[in-house]
């Protein structure tokens, strides 16, 4: 059977298609077979995913693979509800704090996680807003509206300079990987959280 992952943020901008990119190559980069489905109409993410795997701009009726990714646009109104589990993609500003509050307040989703993305720890501000997500996602956790974890992923320029090579941290050649400053530390921060999530979802 498929498992669907959502990238869902109110906020534009958080990270949802880098991170969701990410994903599903580090998903390929462990032998799954992977649709990506784009709903974002800039649909920035073909240019990167398609040689790699199976695109779609819309959600395939019969998914054939063992994940479907689906990156989601900005300000996704409720007629475009995530499927399946979802990353919370928030960020250490008010409005990507406050917009991912309201959505787990809305206990819309079933099955999520909430990432703070481009967060940087000696930041007291940034440590201040990643802990009103903990604290939502603690006291709004109900049987019908479950967060497995909430988790930070550091603001990495590595991450910027992958992309701009239309690669992702996990399926760059060794050569331009050995050229990015922080390379491993940012790809270790990412393959920690997903294999949080995978782990999850095989539960
Ligand atoms: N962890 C990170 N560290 C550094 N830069 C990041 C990180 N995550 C994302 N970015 C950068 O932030 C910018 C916005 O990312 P992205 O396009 O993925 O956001 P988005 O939520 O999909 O935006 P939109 O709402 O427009 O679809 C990009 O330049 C991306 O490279
Ligand atoms: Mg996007």
């Amino acid at each position: 059977m498929t498992i669907d992952v959502s990238f869902y943020s109110p906020k534009g901008g958080t990270g949802k298609t880098t991170l969701a990119m990410h994903f599903a190559m580090y998903l390929k980069s462990k032998d799954y077979t992977v649709e990506f489905v784009d709903l974002d109409p800039q649909a920035s993410a073909r240019k990167f995913i398609e040689p790699e795997m199976t695109y779609s701009n819309h959600v395939t009726r019969h998914p054939k693979s063992d994940f479907r990714v689906i990156d989601f646009p900005p300000s996704a109104t409720l007629s475009h509800k995530p499927l399946g589990f979802t990353f919370l993609i928030s960020e250490p500003s008010l409005l990507g704090v406050e917009g991912a509050i309201e959505i787990m307040k809305s206990h819309e989703l079933k099955k999520y996680c909430v990432i703070t993305n481009k967060y940087d720890k000696r930041r007291s501000d940034h440590v201040a807003i990643h802990k009103q997500v903990v604290d939502a996602a603690k006291s709004l956790n109900s049987s019908a509206s479950h967060c497995i974890f909430v988790s930070n992923i550091s603001n990495f320029s590595a991450v910027e300079r992958s992309t701009n090579r239309r690669k992702t941290l996990f399926n760059l050649d060794d050569k331009s990987a050995k050229s990015i400053f922080n390379f491993k530390k940012a790809k270790d921060e990412l393959s920690e959280t997903f294999d949080f999530v995978l782990l999850g979802l095989k539960k």
